[in-house]
């Protein structure tokens, strides 16, 4: 699997800078990906390589840096600060396979990023994506109506150029276009590297699989058409409030995806019911729109689980009852249900596969920003039934924060 990811990366890259010279890509006939997808890139203006980093304002960088080291596996990668000559903030990377964390802190009360913390407490500020062209990625989508956030803007050190560009999403959050092909460094100019004596061992994340939005009253279409319009991603996959809901609450749900498949981005709306939707709790809480969670790859979610849970971290409890007539629902699967049942790890089929997930209670006090664990075993999008039973773990907690 590991060599097929990467020939594909090699073939995706190649075709990126050929343009228009497919033809050499007829013999891939069995990629991971498929071909149909593939090709839909050639018409692809937007061409995303992947999730290059996200950026959360925090109140407390160094601290938070420690949670994520200590509960999450995270390793020290770059710093940035007073040290290296910045007098309004503070960042913290971290990294863990090819995820990379970035937590910032102001030094200045005044900035906009203390305005941000102040509003919506910690959360997501960034999304960035790798792309091959920052400037031509900042034009097709400025062109399209997006709002800029950073002008196409070159950063240089000794190892090198990197260019970003950016544009606002939902919220006040942002996608930052990140051109690294001419870096050699850690991070990013005028990081240096973070030496720590202290790197717990990593639990086994992977990657970002996708990323979640929750948006206000009636704004989801607004947003799944900018994810198509301005960014070029199709709709994989819907969820009515009929699909999501219980007694009490409702919300809605679609998932945009780019044309590889790497970038998804699930957008939620609350939806009526007779109490406060989770969708409103968190509207409600962060002050707006912004990042509901991140969810993160793994190839061994027992493994990566019963790491976290020994260091901390706090999961959704999902009750006994789920896993009664899970094999009926799911269908053969190679894990063993016990085990599953006592870590409380979901699973859910689509028609090429099954995956499995695991989501975190909010790793913040505000009842905002949660993560999630992901194993996907042929799956490339969501069943409902785990959406439904997130739904429903969610909605025990609200309960018991008196905000249902
Ligand atoms: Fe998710």
């Amino acid at each position: 699997m590991a060599s097929l990811r990467s020939f594909y990366n090699y073939i995706v890259k190649d075709y990126l800078k050929m343009g228009t010279e497919i033809k050499k890509l007829k013999d891939l006939q069995n990629t991971e990906y498929g071909l149909e997808k593939l090709f839909s890139d050639a018409e692809d203006f937007l061409p995303l390589l992947g999730t290059d980093y996200v950026e959360l304002y925090v109140g407390n960088a160094k601290q938070s840096a420690h949670f994520y080291k200590t509960a999450f596996g995270f390793q020290s990668e770059a710093f940035a600060g007073l040290e290296t000559g910045l007098t309004d903030r503070v960042s913290y990377v971290l990294k863990q396979g090819k995820i990379r964390l970035v937590l910032t802190t102001p030094l200045d009360e005044n900035g906009p990023i203390n305005a941000h913390i102040n509003k919506h407490g910690d959360g997501v500020k960034v999304m960035a994506l790798w792309v091959e062209d920052a400037r031509n990625a900042w034009a097709e989508t400025t062109k399209r109506g997006a709002k800029s956030f950073m002008e196409p803007t070159v950063e240089k050190d000794e190892f090198g150029e990197v260019i970003r560009s950016g544009i606002y999403t939902y919220g006040e959050t942002v996608h930052v276009f990140v051109e690294r092909k001419n870096y050699k460094g850690t991070f990013l100019p005028g990081y240096k590297k973070w030496e720590s004596h202290y790197n717990p061992e990593p639990v086994g994340l992977k990657f970002v699989d996708h990323m979640v939005g929750n948006v206000g009253w009636g704004e989801m279409k607004t947003w799944c058409d900018f994810y198509a319009e301005v960014m070029g991603f199709a709709q994989i996959i819907s969820f009515t409030d009929d699909d999501i809901s219980t007694e009490f609450t409702a919300l809605m749900s679609k998932v945009m995806s780019n044309g590889n498949g790497r970038i998804k981005f699930p957008i939620n709306e609350p939806a009526k019911g007779k109490k406060k939707s989770q969708i409103e709790e968190y509207l409600d809480f962060y002050k707006g729109a912004g990042v509901q969670h991140i969810a993160v790859a793994t190839d061994d979610i027992v493994k990566t689980v019963s790491a976290m849970r020994d260091r901390g971290v706090e999961f959704l409890y999902v009750p006994e009852e789920y896993y009664d007539d899970l094999l009926e629902r799911v269908g053969a699967i190679d894990e063993d249900v016990e085990i599953l049942k006592q870590h409380g790890i979901l699973i859910d089929r689509d028609d090429e596969g099954y995956l499995l997930q695991l989501f975190t209670k909010p790793v913040v006090d505000r009842p905002t920003i949660f993560f999630e664990v992901i194993q996907r075993k042929g799956a490339q999008s969501f069943g409902v039934g785990n959406f439904k039973a997130l739904f429903e773990a969610i909605e025990r907690e609200q309960k018991s924060r008196g905000t249902l």
